[in-house]
């Protein structure tokens, strides 16, 4: 199916217009304007500000080091580049589980400093107080449920989430709280296709998945493995669309080289 072009500006509602007419949404994420810039261009729906950012742009090994003025940050180059794209901001680790005040300060941050149109955030019941007064204030609200990358250190691997069915009832239940509570959305993370579908079918507003199943509303991936910019990173439900790791690294090789031998800068290459 081709790009939407028509659409001015994706917003909340068109994405539950999409999934009402069963139209998938494409998300993805960006963290830096150039790479936002060719993401809009390319005509995706969603962009997120990922606390991923974490990992792929800082190098850390987890996405508990990222601050909140680093996200900022992260989100305002983006937001300068999305000409039709929905931009969405991950609340990250510590600036949100305090209590539910300081969930919506930090959630205004986002906003007011970055120009983002709504903000992500991971967990279920237990966070319900902080994303009611998030959205109590008007801000657009996008659950994270499953694979949960910021509580790592209590579940202790990034292994398949939601298999037993204790787990698999609470996910059930969280995502209807989610819905009850007025988000917009939520994200479905490393689950089995079939629970997946079950969530989907169960609620009204849009699922997105990574790595759970062809049956949600849309789909994410984070851009840095989706063009092959992690050389090793290779989980089963990522497609890679690009190797831009080789593609880069020969590039840069051939200019290392041309700097060596003197062959850049040529003459037509000087002033
Ligand atoms: O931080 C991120 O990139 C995410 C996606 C993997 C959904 O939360």
């Amino acid at each position: 199916m081709s790009v939407n072009k028509e659409i001015k500006r994706v917003t909340t509602h068109s994405l539950q217009e999409m999934k009402n007419r069963g139209e998938k949404i494409a998300m993805l994420t960006a963290y830096d304007y150039s790479m936002a810039k060719i993401v809009d261009d390319a005509g995706i729906d969603v962009i997120l500000v990922g606390d991923s950012a974490s990992n792929v742009m800082a190098g850390h090994e987890t996405t508990l080091p990222i601050t909140l003025d680093q996200m900022i940050y992260h989100a305002s180059s983006v937001v300068r580049a999305a000409n039709r794209a929905l931009v969405i901001v991950d609340l990250p680790f510590g600036s949100y589980q305090g209590n539910s005040k300081e969930a919506l300060n930090s959630a205004i941050r986002i906003m007011k400093e970055s120009g983002a149109h709504g903000v992500k955030i991971e967990g279920g019941v237990e966070i319900a107080e902080s994303v009611s007064r998030i959205l109590t204030a008007g801000i657009p609200v996008m659950g994270h449920l499953g694979l949960t990358p910021q509580s790592i250190y209590k579940f202790g691997t990034y292994t398949v989430r939601a298999k037993e069915e204790a787990e698999a009832q609470k996910l059930r239940e969280d995502a209807l709280k989610l819905q009850e509570l007025g988000c917009f959305g939520v994200v479905l993370e490393k689950i089995p296709a079939m629970l997946a579908k079950e969530v989907t079918d169960s609620l009204q507003i849009p699922t997105i998945g990574i790595g759970a199943g062809p049956h949600c509303s849309g789909q994410v991936l984070v851009i840095h493995d989706m063009l092959g910019i992690n050389k090793g990173f290779r989980p089963r439900f990522l497609r890679q669309y690009a190797s831009l790791y080789d593609v880069m690294n020969d590039a840069i090789q051939g200019y290392v080289n041309d700097v060596k031998s003197n062959d850049f800068p040529s003459e037509k290459e000087q002033y």
